[in-house]
């Protein structure tokens, strides 16, 4: 029997899929320089494993969304986590889900500037001061145009 191009893509479609966001805050400010070639380390390692997700930044600010098999997953965020270049703050969201919210995206990329203000201050705020009411809904929002 032919593979489905979604289990081609993505692996064996059976494995349970899980979805992390965390907020981390920049140790020195990044530059575009910097977080363009951040985006195609990502960008690169992530296709490599079926990992997708999406990436904001503001200010020192990060949110990043990743999602994959937990295996998968685990091992992008542990190396993640132990970048020097940020510190994590919190896990905003951590479960399992039935489908891929960026099926589409190694890593999406939101700057601060490409989003509405008020938008991404909600997201932000609830995230830094109460990460158990983490907005998920508006966090996906922040990139439903682009799909
Ligand atoms: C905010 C932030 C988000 C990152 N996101 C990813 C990611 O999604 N995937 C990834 O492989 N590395 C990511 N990294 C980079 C990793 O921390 C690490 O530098 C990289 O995975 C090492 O890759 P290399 O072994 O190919 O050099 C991120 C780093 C930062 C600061």
């Amino acid at each position: 029997m032919p593979t489905p191009a979604s289990e081609k893509q993505f692996g064996n479609s059976s494995e349970i899929l899980i979805s992390k966001t965390y907020l981390s805050r920049a140790v020195r400010p990044f530059i575009e320089e910097d977080l363009e070639s951040l985006l195609v380390n990502c960008r690169e390692n992530n296709a490599k494993v079926n990992v997708t997700g999406a990436l904001l930044h503001h200010n020192d600010y990060f949110m990043q969304l990743l999602e994959g098999t937990s295996v998968e997953v685990e091992a992008v965020y542990a190396r993640i986590a132990a970048d020097p270049r940020h510190e994590v703050m919190s896990i905003l969201f951590e479960d399992e889900i039935s489908a891929r919210f960026f099926p589409d995206w190694s890593m999406g990329y939101r700057a601060a500037n490409m989003i509405p203000s008020k938008a991404l201050n909600q997201v932000y705020e609830s995230a830094k001061f109460d990460s158990k009411r983490f907005p998920i809904n508006d966090f996906l929002m922040m990139f439903s145009d682009d799909k």
